[in-house]
């Protein structure tokens, strides 16, 4: 089993976008018992909410389903328990590498890391009001992520 978790700064917008974006592809591949995929913020600002409204309808615009969410924020359990675990912005990589057991801290990506433009990163729509952008970012980044997990199931 490979577990990877999104995280964001509030958990309502880009890494549960993610993580909805993710659970589907898995789906489709047929991985739901060899892969594993959470979200979680690095502040606890909206702890226990729910998806952003403007995410919810991208994702819904684009027949996504099930999405129910209640926010939470990173723990130190998640940092041992989880193989990769993905920000979305360079801010978010510095307060989760802050918040890291020293011994978990090879686990912290930034999401674009494995990508041809390793230092791109996905802006904040809470703040640009772009969802549109972040969806389609996610869109073609996130199966990059499935295709390293699969290389690395045994
Ligand atoms: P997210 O967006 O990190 O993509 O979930 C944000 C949501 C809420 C806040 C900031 C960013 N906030 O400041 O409450």
């Amino acid at each position: 089993m490979k577990k990877i978790m999104f995280v964001c700064l509030g958990n309502i917008c880009r890494s549960p976008m993610a993580q909805i974006m993710f659970q589907e592809i898995i789906n489709q591949n047929k991985l739901n018992n060899k892969i594993m995929v959470d979200s979680a913020a690095t502040s606890n600002y909206e702890i226990g909410n729910s998806i952003y409204q403007p995410a919810f309808q991208i994702l819904k615009q684009n027949n996504y389903e099930n999405i129910e969410h209640k926010a939470k924020q990173i723990n130190d359990n998640d940092f041992v328990n989880f193989d990769y675990i993905v920000g979305m912005d360079k801010q978010n990589i510095i307060n989760l590498k802050q918040m890291c057991p020293k011994n978990c801290l090879q686990k912290i990506h930034l999401i674009y890391d494995i990508s041809a433009t390793p230092t791109n990163e996905i802006k904040d729509p809470w703040y640009t009001n772009d969802f549109q952008t972040t969806f389609n970012q996610l869109k073609e980044i996130l199966p990059l992520w499935l295709q390293k997990l699969i290389n690395e199931l045994s």
